[in-house]
């Protein structure tokens, strides 16, 4: 082995590692996205050294310096890493070292890469959360404006996919920004939880060198420091929960991308995705079809596989670090990445798609939308809601037998069921409008829940 190939940890051995035993350990390809959070947490580290008096000032500024120097040879591609380097932790050691010898090699005193890892993935993925958070404020923001402009607009509310009741665009479309602010709320908790530093657990045991892991921790805006330093090497429950909130977030998004592409279906009708968000066929000349929609409806499946990794990665390991950990990178950066990529596209096809106004009020001339209605109208004159559910049934049962529609029922007909204006419920408009319960399908309720929404979005820390 000679000493430049030779990795960290080559003193105990005369052999290097076979080369498919370094291919299979070779996490480069993967941890290079955390060049920049590497070099942050190493510079905190090394201001913890000189507070240890374990480097002086001089040193420090050396070694800050190196590494900044190191990280942006990295962002601009001038790094080279050679076959060696294990992973981007080592690189980087390696290339502080190589700028200033005797004194780079004082840089890992202290510190592992299991608490470095663990930290620098903290970090990382807090930062991505944030800009997830801000794609997700953007998105609700969007539901909340269209839903505004259809605070009225009606349209058949579907249970089964079939039509149960009138409702309006806005309040099925707010249904998707609660669902979102949820979301907010859920990555809001977890980056409180997450923002922990590592750093000062070491290998596993801390060190005896005298390093405070609270300052490590402010120095790098995290919360607070490890409470156990096995707990802090070993645990990767912030990955999963990550991942278990992208996931939501991801079925979320794939829910809504749903409606659109069913919405947007020539059999409904009822919307038309923009062009920008629409492709073609390569065949068929006449096609417009919702890939947008169904791609961001199909990467929740794909988020949904990388929670499933990290979940059965650490399923029954012992505590303390293993190996296993390395692969909790992959899905993790996966599940960002395809957030950042999906969320801006829904957004913009969200802002963009065009509702058939027209389509939709026609579709509530079916006179089943009323049913429930006419049902109600009959408990409210103190019917019972089971005979009241009958006889309404059995109405549209004769109707329907006769070929007829409830709209040919004679003024004493629907006397003799017991509801004289039964005709003027069959109206979409006061049908929603007659549904004053707060968090109903009303115009006044749309703008209301547009209204509670606001300050959800406005109050997001940055
Ligand atoms: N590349 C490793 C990871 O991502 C870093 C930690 C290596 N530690 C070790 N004891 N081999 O988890």
């Amino acid at each position: 082995m000679t000493d430049d190939d030779a990795p960290l940890w080559a003193g105990r051995f005369s052999a290097p590692p076979a080369p498919e035993a370094h291919a299979l350990g070779r996490s480069l390809r993967v941890d290079v996205r955390l060049a920049s959070v590497d070099v942050d947490a190493s510079i905190a580290h090394v201001r913890a050294l000189q507070d240890a008096g374990l480097v002086d000032a001089d040193e420090a500024a050396s070694l800050e310096e190196a590494l900044a120097a190191v990280g942006d040879d990295i962002a601009e591609g001038r790094f080279a890493f050679p076959d060696a380097d294990e992973d981007i932790h080592s690189a980087i050691e390696r290339g502080v070292t190589e700028r200033l010898g005797d004194l780079g090699a004082k840089l890992h005193a202290g510190r592992s890469r299991n608490d470095l890892v663990v930290t620098d993935l903290r970090l990382w993925l807090l930062a991505a959360g944030r800009r997830i958070d801000g794609l997700v404020v953007a998105l609700v923001e969007s539901i909340v404006a269209r839903a505004r402009e259809h605070a009225e607009t009606v349209m058949p509310g579907t249970t089964h996919a079939r039509f149960a009741q009138p409702v309006t665009l806005g309040h099925h479309l707010l249904a998707h920004a609660w669902a979102l602010a949820r979301d907010l709320d859920r990555l809001h908790q977890w980056s409180e939880r997450t923002s922990t530093s590592a750093l000062g657990a070491g290998a596993i045991a801390t060190s005896t060198l005298g390093l405070d892991p609270d300052t490590t921790a402010a120095r790098l805006g995290l919360h607070r420091a490890f409470a156990n330093s096995i707990d802090a090497v070993g645990d990767r429950d912030f990955v999963q929960e990550f991942l278990a909130v992208a996931s939501i977030c991801a079925t979320h998004l794939s829910r809504l991308a749903g409606d659109l592409a069913r919405w947007t279906d020539e059999s409904l009708g009822w919307a038309t995705l923009d062009e920008r968000y629409s492709t073609g066929s390569s065949m068929m000349p006449q096609k417009r079809n919702p890939d947008t929609a169904e791609l961001a409806r199909s990467k929740a499946a794909r988020i949904a596989g990388d929670l499933v990794t990290v979940t059965a990665l650490l399923q029954g390991l012992p505590l303390g670090y293993h190996r296993d950990l390395q692969e909790d990178k992959e899905p993790a950066f996966d599940a960002a990445h395809t957030l950042e990529l999906v969320l801006p596209a829904i957004t913009g096809a969200v802002a963009t798609v065009t509702f058939n106004v027209e389509a939709m009020r026609a579709a509530c001339a079916d006179e089943g939308l009323y049913a429930t209605d006419l049902a109600e109208a009959l408990v409210r004159d103190g019917v019972p809601f089971r005979e009241a559910h009958r006889r309404t049934g059995e109405l549209l049962k004769r109707v329907d037998a006769e070929g007829r529609s409830l709209a040919d029922l004679a003024d004493d007909e629907w006397k003799a069921f017991g509801v004289p204006h039964g005709a003027e419920l069959l109206d979409p408009d006061r049908s929603v409008a007659a549904r004053t319960t707060p968090g109903g399908p009303s115009p006044e309720s749309v703008r209301a829940q547009a209204d509670m929404l606001e300050p959800i979005i406005r109050e997001r820390e940055p």
